[in-house]
């Protein structure tokens, strides 16, 4: 699991190079103040705008201090796999005080994508023509989650008691902010749902937007009066301004599938501002379907479709030669004497295919790579312990 603490998408074109510092800043939310990893001294970071085919190299020099890593969300990189990020995945986790030089390569993506932190709970743009008219202006919008408590607190808190984790203290749009637009022009809005946890409803107030891409895929353009979006997904959105110029709320707010999980219940506001009307205060919230409104959320999920035309064609192989079957779950496992915090005094874990994954000591993409090899300070029995499905379950 992974935490929001920053994104960028910084403004490079052909092969270009960065620096990003990781460092601890203090930070004031919800009226208490507390340190936060940022990059560069920003949340949310800093934005990079890149074209298809552009290669960056990007150094994190960690001056926080705990591990780290960064992932790039969704870029393919394709034959690439050292730079994507997960700790213990492709790398190990970049300690206080040194430097990790990741090459980034864009290949076919196209539309939003996001950067993230992924050690624990600590978790971009590309763009090239746009297959609709070209918007007058674009904007990053950004929902985040908040805990008042110190993140890495409430996950060594959440490890140890082995139950759910506590909800947050409030949902963020990009911090907090104001879109302001001119009436009769068409803005693009790059959503990102950056929370931990939550998969969020969004919606504007008296306005429907039109989707027209996803994950860095342009879609089958739709129009619609709200959006559901994962954690960790990007949605595309166009806004007209074709309504009364005036001031209106931006709103977006969790949506919970279980019946019984406890979940953050505020609603987190931003404002459209049309030019020109700076004076009366927004009135009503946009109608959002109810945080358990299963149908809104499926409804709107299950309209995206891939955009299919001749520059984007979609090449899905049709023969099938291997059927592979794979069961994602969260299981309870027992504790001594049900003392665990997660129901009936046990203890939550994921699964795929009912096996479980403990952080091994080496990350896996090196014990891969090296796994015929003596040298390295690897001993042969941890990687064969490794692939010979030896993790601790
Ligand atoms: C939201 O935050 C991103 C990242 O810092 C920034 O690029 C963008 O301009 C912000 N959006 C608005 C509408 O202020
Ligand atoms: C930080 O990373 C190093 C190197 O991978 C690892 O040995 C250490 O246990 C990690 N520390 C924590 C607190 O996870
Ligand atoms: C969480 O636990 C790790 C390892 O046990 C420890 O290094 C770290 O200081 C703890 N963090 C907090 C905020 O308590
Ligand atoms: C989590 O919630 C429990 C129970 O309400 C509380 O005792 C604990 O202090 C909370 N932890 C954090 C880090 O907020
Ligand atoms: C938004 O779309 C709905 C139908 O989905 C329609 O009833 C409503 O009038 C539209 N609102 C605006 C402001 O265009
Ligand atoms: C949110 O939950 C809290 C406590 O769980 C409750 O007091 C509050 O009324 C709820 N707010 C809304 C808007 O449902
Ligand atoms: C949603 O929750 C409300 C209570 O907050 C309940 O009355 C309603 O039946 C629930 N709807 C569904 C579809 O579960
Ligand atoms: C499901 O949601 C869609 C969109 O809001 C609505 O048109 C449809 O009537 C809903 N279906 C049910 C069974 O509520
Ligand atoms: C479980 O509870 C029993 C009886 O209270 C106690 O004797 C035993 O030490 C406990 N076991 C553990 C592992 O805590
Ligand atoms: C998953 O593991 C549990 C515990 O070992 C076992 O009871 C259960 O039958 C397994 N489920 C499947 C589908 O293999």
């Amino acid at each position: 699991m992974s935490s929001i603490l920053f994104y960028v998408i910084f403004l490079l074109f052909f092969s270009c190079f960065m620096r990003s510092k990781v460092e601890e800043t203090p930070y004031k939310r919800l009226c208490s103040t507390k340190n936060i990893l940022t990059v560069n001294g920003q949340f949310p970071g800093p934005t990079l705008y890149a074209h298809a085919g552009n290669t960056i190299v990007v150094e994190v020099c960690n001056k926080g201090n705990r591990n780290i890593t960064i992932h790039w969300h969704g870029v393919k990189q394709q034959r690439n796999p050292w730079s994507d990020g997960p700790e213990y995945i492709t790398q190990c986790p970049i300690q206080p005080g040194a430097t990790f030089t990741q090459t980034i390569i864009f290949s076919s993506e196209e539309g939003t994508l996001w950067w993230h932190a992924h050690s624990e709970w600590d978790r971009a743009t590309v763009h090239a023509t746009y297959p609709f008219p070209k918007p007058h202006a674009e904007f990053p919008i950004i929902l985040g989650e908040w805990w008042k408590k110190d993140i890495g607190q409430l996950y060594n808190e959440t490890i140890q008691s082995g139950g759910d984790v506590n909800t947050s203290s409030a949902f963020l749009i990009n911090d907090t902010f104001k879109l302001i637009v001119d009436y009769g022009k068409t803005y693009l809005l790059r959503l990102i749902n950056s929370a931990v946890q939550e998969m969020m409803f969004f919606a504007i107030a008296n306005h429907n937007v039109t989707v027209v891409g996803s994950d860095a895929s342009y879609t089958k353009p739709f129009s619609t009066d709200y959006v559901t979006i994962s954690p960790g997904q990007t949605i595309d959105l166009l806004l007209n301004a074709d309504q009364i110029p005036n001031n209106y709320y931006i709103a977006a707010k969790a949506y919970v599938g279980g019946a019984v999980v406890p979940y953050d219940n505020t609603t987190t506001t931003a404002i459209l501002r049309y030019h020109g009307n700076s004076n009366s205060a927004p009135t009503a919230l946009p109608n959002i379907p109810s945080h358990n409104d299963t149908n809104a959320s499926v409804h709107f999920t299950s309209k995206l479709k891939s955009l299919a035309d001749k520059n984007h064609p979609v090449d899905v192989p049709h023969k099938i030669t291997t059927h592979l079957f794979f069961t994602l779950s969260v299981n309870l496992i027992p504790c001594p004497n049900n003392s665990c915090a997660g129901p009936l005094g046990r203890r939550f874990v994921a699964s795929v295919n009912n096996i479980s994954f403990v952080n091994p000591t080496i990350d896996i993409l090196q014990a891969y790579y090296y796994h015929e090899m003596t040298i390295r300070c690897i001993s042969m029995d941890s990687i064969s312990t490794l692939w010979d499905g030896g993790l601790e379950f």
